[in-house]
């Protein structure tokens, strides 16, 4: 009995339990009921009393040290080492990690500098951290006007302020050009205002300029006439309306006609057809002044159009926050436009 005790002890040292197939085999073999180890204690009942003695204690260890090979390798297997490196294929392709797309906001940015740059116009930027100066006080606002006030600006400290729109940036050109200028902006603006699905407390702007001899109000309508056009289609109609700007003198702004067939487009023009797309003017003589040109030998024109408006028009979006989720589902959508 000793002697088969042994012999069954050597034969499960030596298995290497390396796969769940093996270690499945193991099992039936030695622990299960019909096993080998368990036709030892059937044979063990058969024996004398003295034998007994002498035999019990050997036959628990071996049960004992056979269950605990087998639970540390399945252990071990279920842990994923052993399977992991038995099992990886290296020659299967890999995984893909899907490929992004273009945001909407981007699309419409870039449509949009493609159509003046090919008419001669240049980028700038300046920066989103923007001083009174620049933002506010070069560009002829008042000390006293309500877009300086706390509820629309964010101030960072006395005179410092996130910029509130990317007019700060003809400044910095002015100041550091020579005309003949044309230029665009495009860059992020904050403005402190509550978030909903219309408006946002940060969004994105492009701002024009050009300035040289002889700049008339029919080159202002002429360019941006042609901007809608290439924009928005060949048919596209127009008008101008006069407004007001601090910066710009005589101001207007610019509409597009979508009509009223559609609920939609009778939503987004509140009935009336004409959908607002940017503010425009002839650059005040204070600020050409501010910013170093002499206005008796040089006149432009400026523009400032609003990038999320346009894309939210073009695409049927219907509340400006999905823009800012980065929810792929959303994103997705525009995968195909580029
Ligand atoms: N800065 C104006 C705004 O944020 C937009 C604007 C209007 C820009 C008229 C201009 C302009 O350059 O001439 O609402």
């Amino acid at each position: 009995m000793k002697q088969r005790i042994e012999e069954v002890k050597k034969n499960f040292l030596r298995q290497e339990l390396a796969s769940p197939d093996l270690l499945e085999k193991f099992r039936l073999q030695f622990l299960v009921k019909k096993g080998e180890i368990n036709s030892l204690f059937e044979e063990f009942k058969k024996l004398g009393k003295e034998e007994k003695k002498e035999v019990g204690q050997l036959l628990n260890n071996l049960k004992k040290e056979a269950q605990e090979k087998y639970d540390q390798a399945k252990t071990l297997l279920g842990s994923g080492s052993v399977q992991k490196e038995k099992e990886e294929d290296y020659s299967l392709p890999g995984k893909s990690v899907g490929q992004g797309s273009r945001h909407p906001l981007s699309l419409v940015q870039n449509k949009m500098i493609t159509i003046f740059k090919e008419m001669g116009f240049s980028i700038s930027e300046g920066p989103e951290i923007e001083d009174d100066w620049h933002n506010f006080s070069a560009l002829n606002f008042p000390e006293n006007h309500p877009a300086r006030d706390m509820q629309d600006t964010f101030f960072i400290e006395k005179d410092i302020s996130l910029r509130t729109h990317t007019s700060s940036v003809q400044v910095r050109v002015m100041e550091n050009c020579a005309p003949p200028i044309r230029t665009i902006s495009p860059g992020r603006v904050y403005r402190n205002e509550a978030i909903s699905a219309r408006s946002n407390s940060f969004f994105h702007q492009i701002e024009g300029l050009y300035i040289d001899k002889g700049v008339s109000f029919a080159d202002l309508k002429q360019t941006l006439f042609l901007f809608v056009q290439q924009f928005f289609g060949e048919e596209t109609k127009v008008r101008f309306r006069p407004s007001y700007f601090p910066f710009t003198e005589p101001s207007a702004e610019m509409d597009i006609y979508l009509g009223t067939d559609s609920e939609e487009d009778y939503r987004l023009t509140k009935g009336t057809g004409w959908l607002e797309i940017l503010g425009c003017g002839m650059v005040d003589v204070n600020v050409l002044e501010n910013c170093g040109i002499d206005a008796a030998t040089y006149s432009g024109f400026a523009f400032g159009m609003g990038v999320e408006r346009i894309a939210m028009f073009q695409y049927g979006i219907k509340d400006i926050r999905t823009l800012f989720e980065n929810d792929k589902r959303f994103l997705e959508q525009f995968k195909a436009l580029g």
